[in-house]
């Protein structure tokens, strides 16, 4: 469908201009049941929207959008594994990896994929079983103390993510270290930490072709065999990957392979043998317990109606701030030192996904998609970029997560994180007038002129819109929930703005033009035909002349 030409788009529109004036002050004002007519529970969790910009004559067209869009229809075609991704031809069936045993098949290209999937996590139990228990030995004999997962993107944001997020959870004797980047930095310094005789390198790629994985792991491989010669490197090499050709010319032993499928995205493989790293860091039955989180969440996604429809809902507050009310960004800001990580995963997630210029036709988009997010755990923004968001004069709808109970519990410090939590919502919804202002500089013993000098730059207009989710705890089963719910709400947008969220042609123009400049760097090639800048760019860091 195209959303901006429907009806129903166009009496939101007009909505959006009977709101446009009205401040949330207003809103809550007028009516003294907003938080339980806009909040919504989900096993122990709670979403609070009420503080969104929105009212019951919104929320009953964003529900009219929901099925204009047809997201019924499309979730039936994820789950009959329908080639969804149409310009890769790829079905995309994230929710088989975490569909338990025993409750049916799921069909793709004639098969079902559930033994597949169950044989690959069997497979996983057994190698964390065999590394926790000591039994599955370095080269020299000694048992592995460091995992380090090489990868990037989906390959490691999501393991990464996740590990930090149930720190908690920790397996007491193993350390799981993640390198990424392709600057030699990030690698040697993770080196500089590790034994090669009690290392275990996992290296991830959905392609086993990316370049920053390969030059990581040819260079993680020449520290090894330097220290333990060739021979060492089956015992100190596993690798997750959908091309296991590759693998074996890697020199990994097939045996020491995972595989996963290609109708699972880089970005959604959290789930599949990408988790490896994960289930070493926290033990494979708080993997499973992840899996099971998801599962729920998939289910509720699947069956809820759209105002219960936690997934739903994100997706259409979302739609309404970017659409409707103009904004151009989300800020994410998780009240959880173990959450730090979750507005990065949630970028790649959320921009490689629905960060694209043509609808599924091919035709340019006539609405605005994908707005930027940002953000970092709080409190620790409160004391950075805050400030911007209260006094800024941007709109900026903002998600606060919080947990009710502390995954590290100290005395002392969870209420008042909530406290903190609770107030930016409330300070950015309320805002303060500088009538207030005066009047409150006045009553701490301020001369009125004074106070009236003051106001402007101590007032805040409030009306920034938020979204609070409270969780009851951060464990394994919640967090696969939480990620589920973001996976489901970005493919609920792409439904509504009906755009392909499961490729990234952006990502792979980036790949193709640095390996055309490689050579021209390494001075093996012409850069004949380059635009000015590049060449010049080129020419500058090759020249001996300007060196300092
Ligand atoms: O960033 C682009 C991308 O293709 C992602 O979708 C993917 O997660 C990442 O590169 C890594 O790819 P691979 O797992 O094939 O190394």
């Amino acid at each position: 469908m195209r959303p901006a030409v429907t009806p129903v788009w166009t009496r939101l529109r007009a909505t959006a201009e009977t709101l446009r004036d009205r401040h949330l002050r207003e809103l809550f004002a007028a009516d003294g049941g907003r938080f339980s007519s806009l909040s919504t529970p989900w096993q122990g969790w709670l979403l609070d929207y009420s503080k969104q910009r929105v009212d019951a004559a919104t929320m009953g067209l964003l529900e009219e959008l929901w099925q204009a869009a047809d997201l019924p229809g499309w979730i039936a075609r994820m789950r009959a594994g329908d080639a969804i991704n149409h310009t890769e031809n790829r079905a995309a069936l994230h929710i088989a990896l975490r569909h338990p045993a025993g409750k049916g098949p799921i069909p793709y290209a004639g098969h079902d994929v559930m033994p597949a999937v169950h044989a690959e996590l069997e497979k996983m139990r057994r190698f964390c079983a065999d590394v926790h228990g000591r039994h599955w030995r370095g080269a020299t004999g000694e048992p592995i103390t460091d995992v380090v997962n090489i990868g990037i993107g989906g390959s490691d944001l999501g393991p990464r993510m996740a590990t930090q997020a149930l720190m908690a959870f920790r397996h007491p004797e193993l350390r799981v270290h993640y390198v990424a980047n392709l600057d030699a930095a990030d690698l040697a310094v993770t080196l500089a930490t590790l034994q090669p005789r009690t290392t275990l390198f996992v290296i991830a790629s959905k392609t086993f072709t990316t370049q920053e994985t390969m030059q990581n792991a040819a260079s993680a491989r020449a520290w090894l065999v330097q220290a333990l010669g060739e021979a060492a490197v089956a015992r100190h090499f596993v690798a997750v990957s959908t091309n296991l050709g590759e693998v074996a010319r890697f020199g990994i032993d097939p045996a020491n392979a995972f595989a996963f499928w290609d109708w699972v995205g880089g970005r959604y493989s959290l789930w599949s043998a990408i988790g490896l790293p994960l289930a070493l860091a926290v033990g494979f039955d708080n993997f499973e317990k992840l899996l099971a989180g998801a599962h729920a969440m998939d289910e509720h996604f699947f069956s809820a109606p759209a105002r219960q429809n936690l997934p739903g809902l994100l997706a259409l507050l979302e739609i309404w701030n970017t659409n409707f009310l103009g904004a151009d960004n989300r800020a994410l800001l998780p009240y959880s030192q173990s959450l730090g990580l979750l507005p990065r995963y949630l970028q790649q997630l959320e921009m490689e996904s629905n960060g694209k210029p043509v609808d599924r036709q091919g035709q340019a988009l006539e609405c605005a998609v994908a707005p930027i997010l940002w953000g970092e755990a709080g409190t620790n923004g409160q004391h950075a970029f805050y400030q911007l968001i209260h006094q800024g004069h941007r709109l900026i709808p903002c998600e606060f997560i919080a947990c009710r109970e502390a995954d590290f519990d100290l005395p002392g410090h969870q209420a008042k994180l909530l406290a903190n939590c609770f107030a930016q919502g409330e300070a950015l919804m309320r805002g303060k007038t500088r009538d207030e202002t005066t009047a409150e500089l006045i009553a701490a013993g301020m001369a009125a002129e004074e106070a009236a000098r003051l106001a402007p730059f101590r007032s805040f207009p409030g009306n920034q819109p938020s979204t609070t989710l409270l969780l009851p705890r951060l464990d394994p089963y919640n967090l696969g929930a939480l990620l589920a719910l973001y996976e489901h709400k970005v493919f609920a947008e792409s439904v509504i703005w009906d755009i392909n969220p499961f490729d990234q042609w952006g990502v792979e123009y980036g790949k193709q033009l640095a390996s055309r400049l490689l050579p021209i760097i390494e001075g093996k090639a012409s850069a004949t035909g380059l635009d000015g800048s590049t060449a010049g760019l080129i020419a500058w860091s090759r020249s001996d002349a300007n060196r300092p």
